[in-house]
């Protein structure tokens, strides 16, 4: 089985940015970032980001010592932000305690914010050739194929602990990840491309997985108020529970009948929202002025940072008609049925 993954690792390992080369070891801090961000956020949607994260913050001492502000910059768009916040705080005790290197022992990493079982044994062993297996979503499935059992979290790790090729674990780690990627896919598995489809009891006959809970259908209303070359944003109360502190546009209500100036859609965790921006009038709520510039480079929301592309720089949104308000403040996202 080891043999098997690991030569169809060989010939089909994914070529990704935080990878190093064929038997090369790839750096500390380049595979935490690249693991933190892949929390909850698919390989072509981290890309770009992991890209431009490395170039501004090259190592732990530069994120330890940005402005917080900077990095959730970075992080806008990637959601879950407390992963941003929660990355520069290990930085600073990365930088306090271990000389600026990110540390290569399991319980120095386990300590440090951000860090559990599953992304403790992806770094240690991809960057530090330990022998720990690396179990999450993926690896649980695919145990449970291999075996057709219903395995608990706990007993995938058990086995895949057994399973995993003693001298190779970093690559061993990623070619399971890969598999589950490629292969081994939640929906429409490729059995017949599968390395280890001699060992694996649902070979060609892999149940059929329930279907992903629908997403709620959300509507949102925002408002565009632009003033002296300026937009009014809010910042979001430092105790919501999703992207505190992350600026937006302020939510508004608007009246009967009134036209959006945008309409977006916009999907996070299971929220499928339709965002509607509407002009309003005043300034509202926890907010400020902010130059295109500045609120550019500032902490926004995803949804915020789509709805500025779209509004600023359009001649739409600087040379709006005068006249009566669409909407007013304050107000509240609506939920659909
Ligand atoms: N998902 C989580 N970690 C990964 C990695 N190192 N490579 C590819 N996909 C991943």
């Amino acid at each position: 089985m080891r043999r098997q993954l690991l030569r169809w690792y060989g010939r089909h390992r994914r070529s990704l940015p935080w990878r190093a080369e064929p038997g090369e070891r790839a750096e500390g801090y380049r595979v935490w970032v690249s693991e933190i961000m892949l929390q909850q956020t698919r390989v072509a949607t981290v890309i770009p980001y992991y890209r431009r994260f490395l170039e501004r913050f090259p190592d732990p001492a530069a994120l330890a010592r940005a402005p917080e502000a900077e990095v959730l910059a970075a992080w806008s768009g990637l959601g879950y932000y407390r992963r941003a916040r929660q990355l520069q705080a290990a930085a600073t005790i990365i930088v306090e305690r271990y000389g600026g290197q990110f540390p290569l022992d399991a319980a120095a990493a386990r300590a440090l914010p951000g860090i559990g079982e599953y992304t403790a044994g992806a770094i240690l062993s991809i960057a530090g050739g330990l022998r720990l297996a690396a179990v999450d979503g993926n690896g649980l499935r695919i145990a449970c194929r291999l075996t057709r059992r219903a395995l608990t979290l706990a007993q995938a790790r058990a086995l895949w602990a057994q399973w995993l090729a003693p001298r190779r674990a970093g690559e061993f780690n990623q070619a399971v990840m890969d598999l589950g990627a490629t292969v081994c896919t939640p929906r429409g598995p490729r059995c017949e491309a599968c390395p280890l489809r001699r060992v694996c009891r649902s070979r060609d006959h892999v149940p059929a997985v329930r279907p992903r809970p629908a997403a709620r259908a959300v509507t949102a209303d925002y408002g565009w108020l632009l003033g002296g070359g300026k937009a009014w944003l809010c910042q979001r109360s430092p105790a919501a529970r999703q992207m505190s502190g992350l600026w937006e546009l302020p939510t508004a209500t608007p009246s009967e009948g009134a036209t959006p100036l945008l309409i977006l859609r916009h999907t996070i965790t299971n929220s499928r929202i339709t965002a509607r921006v509407f002009r309003v009038r005043a300034p509202a709520g926890a907010g400020r002025w902010w130059s295109r510039e500045q609120a550019f480079q500032a902490p926004l929301t995803g949804l915020a940072r789509k709805m500025l592309l779209r509004l600023w720089p359009s001649p739409l949104a600087l040379s709006l008609p005068a006249g009566k308000p669409a909407a007013s403040f304050p107000g509240r996202a609506r939920s659909q049925p």
